[in-house]
């Protein structure tokens, strides 16, 4: 493939509403454009200026970038810690502000200010410590959305202890090859949280997570429902016992800039998850300037994203930026249509909400319960709406834009990954015009661009690969454990020194970005990255199968949704019986996140002579479209019409 075909919808464009604009902190496209450029010209310089005004160091650095290309190291000589930039700085001038207003599904209320987040940060580290932890350890986190999460979070950060929060919705499995990938000592969790009403046990699934020989030597329990759970003696540990014994105060440790801040796993195109490696001072700032000017901080915002922090927008975007900005946080334990489907806009109306920042997927299940939910409640607090993890359809795009932000709120749709630590591509709120579906432009500092495979610059709205030409601080370092996957993943993938998103995009006459979504074997669902070969070694890994292949499949709410054609080892198992065992075969392999929507026994998968899986002929059969492009290589034609047939039966 040199480039990908692409639909050039005609499109509406919405310029920053005036009254916005005319209050932001950067107000017009040349202010943009002067700025941008600066910064790509003059990478060090930039970086280096945002560095000193934006963040505490106890060390200053030396030079702003060593080494080369997307290799490079920043800040080397600084020292800082990132709690303090997130807590301590903020204490003088405004320690009684809000940090976190965070919200129990049942519906409690949780108000911390800056000092008495930092006095709960502190206690919690000195627990730490006194378990014995030390710089450089791995503490696993596995917690609800409650302020405990966060305090977790950063009391490694002030130890100087590397975090890896898992989502609480993976399995025991999940759990344990993440611990056992970064040699996890410590893991943090709950009796359980609140989901829909139920409480989901979390504890539970820790434990059975540690069966069998484990790195992870104390399980460390916070106590949210009052759940029974077992405590095995010696490892176990509750939070109120050691939270109880603690000193207020706690020395940060003052850690190199370059000091690994936190692995967070994902899902990549080969079958096991990858660690990604972000550092201090680099992840601080890329997340502190962005969520400054993409958001277009007001010292006075109630700022929600709701995104959970065991994904990369919980860690940037609900702790890292906004605390270190000095933000009032919002946050939710629970799931959206609990007690009923007005929870949301009732959140943004009780604690008068500025800025909202969620997913696609939770939009247009939001906007398919129809316009009496958020008709019910003010939302005259927002200013300012964000989109974040998957593409977004005009439809749900106008739908948010007219009834949420009621025309008056511009949208920023940002583009990023759990690789790029910050956002990349995102129009700034008072400077660009938005379009239903386009991230815009580039965020000060970052040069993508749009290539073929050879890395030649493709046209004006053609289709290619989103690269990046210049290395950024919040770039990922490596990949836990394996330097050369991430060379091979992200630097040679695209002939030049350039980074690969594994994304598609193109470039239209304006120099906006259209995200045209992952041109590997990642799907999407849900605003959730899933590996095809993750979910296909799940399946395999089940006596009765063979050999399966799994591919997207259009979904209006979730944008993808996962289809699996398996074959078995014998084919007298096939049935309903058989598809449920083995959906929930890939929930514990993987966590719910992974449930596929759809399973068709298949006599033999589509191959080419030399035995690959013709996954795009399988994309079009999962979404009944006509098989597109050339079957020229497959080995046996055959092969697709007994497949078709038997989906046709299996969609009975
Ligand atoms: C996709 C989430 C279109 C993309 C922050 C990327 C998007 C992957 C957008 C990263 C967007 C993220 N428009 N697609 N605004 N934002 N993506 O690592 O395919 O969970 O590569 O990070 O989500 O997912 P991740």
């Amino acid at each position: 493939m040199t480039s990908i075909t692409t639909m050039q919808p005609k499109g509406q464009v919405f310029p920053p509403p005036t009254a916005f604009q005319s209050q932001a902190l950067i107000q017009s496209v040349a202010a943009y454009e002067a700025l941008w450029n600066y910064a790509k010209d003059n990478p060090e310089a930039f970086w280096g200026g945002q560095a000193t005004s934006l963040l505490t160091w106890d060390m200053p650095w030396g030079v702003v970038r060593t080494g080369t290309g997307m290799q490079s190291q920043w800040f080397t000589g600084g020292y800082l810690n990132a709690s303090v930039n997130c807590l301590d700085r903020h204490l003088e001038t405004q320690g009684d502000k809000l940090a976190l207003i965070a919200e129990g599904e049942p519906g409690e209320v949780w108000r911390l200010t800056y000092r008495d987040l930092h006095r709960e940060v502190c206690k919690l580290a000195n627990g730490l410590r006194s378990l014995g932890l030390q710089q450089g350890d791995v503490v696993a986190i596995y917690m609800p959305m409650v302020p405990e999460l966060v305090i977790a979070v950063l009391a490694c950060a002030r130890l100087g202890l590397m975090h890896s929060v898992i989502f609480a919705g993976f399995s025991a499995e999940a759990i344990r090859s993440r611990n056992a990938d970064a040699q996890a000592k410590l893991i943090i969790t709950a009796d359980g949280l609140y989901r829909r009403g139920a409480v989901i046990p979390l504890k539970e699934t820790v434990d059975h997570s540690l069966e069998g020989a484990s790195s992870v030597e104390h399980v460390l329990v916070y106590q949210r429902t009052g759940a029974s759970v077992s405590m095995h003696p010696g490892r176990d540990l509750w939070w109120h016992d050691l939270m109880a014994m603690q000193s207020e105060t706690c020395a940060p440790v003052s850690v190199p800039a370059e000091h690994p801040l936190f692995l967070l796993y994902t899902s990549g195109s080969t079958g096991t998850p990858k660690g990604i490696v972000h550092t201090t001072a680099g992840y601080l700032l890329g997340t502190a300037l962005s969520h400054r000017y993409i958001f277009d901080l007001k010292p006075t915002d109630r700022y929600w994203c709701t995104a959970d922090a065991g994904w990369i927008t919980g860690h940037s975007y609900v702790i890292y930026g906004p605390l270190c900005n000095g933000t009032t946080v919002v946050m939710y334990e629970g799931a959206p249509n609990f007690p009923d489907w007005a929870r949301f806009w009732k959140i943004i109306e009780t604690h008068g909400v500025t800025q909202f920042y969620t997913a696609p997927t939770a939009i247009r299940s939001l906007m398919q319960q129809g316009d009496a939910w958020p008709e019910k409640h003010d939302l005259s607090s927002l200013r300012l709406l964000g989109t974040v993890g998957e593409p977004i359809n005009p439809k749900a795009w106008m739908w948010f834009h007219e009834k949420i932000g009621k025309t008056r709120c511009p949208i920023v749709d940002t583009w990023w990954q759990t690789e790029t630590g910050a956002i990349m591509i995102a129009p700034l709120p008072g400077a660009i015009s938005t379009k239903p579906g386009c991230a815009t432009r580039p965020f000060f500092g970052i040069v993508p661009d749009v290539v073929d495979h050879h890395g030649v610059p493709v046209g004006e709205n053609q289709g290619g690969l989103l690269v990046v030409r210049q290395p950024w601080p919040s770039m990922l370092r490596t990949i836990h454990g394996d330097h050369d996957r991430f060379l091979s993943q992200y630097c040679q993938v695209v002939p030049g020194d350039v980074y690969f998103t594994g994304d598609g995009a193109r470039r239209d006459a304006d120099g906006d970005y259209w995200i045209l979504g992952r041109v590997d074997d990642v799907l999407n669902v849900a605003g959730h990255r899933l590996s095809t070969m993750e979910i296909e070694s799940a399946l395999v890994s089940h006596p009765t199968v063979a050999e399966a292949a799994v591919v997207g499949k259009p979904d209006e709410v979730r944008g993808e949704a996962i289809c699996c054609f398996v074959t078995l080892k014998a084919t007298e198992h096939a049935g309903g019986e058989l598809k449920k065992q083995l959906q929930f075969h890939v929930v514990a392999q993987i966590g719910a996140l992974a449930r596929p929507q759809e399973i068709r026994f298949v006599q033999a998968l589509p191959k080419t002579r030399s035995g690959k899986i013709m996954r795009r002929l399988l994309r079009d059969l999962a979404a009944d479209r006509p098989i597109a492009g050339d079957v020229s290589t497959l080995e046996d034609l055959a092969t697709l019409d007994t497949i078709r047939a038997a989906s046709t039966e299996d969609d009975t």
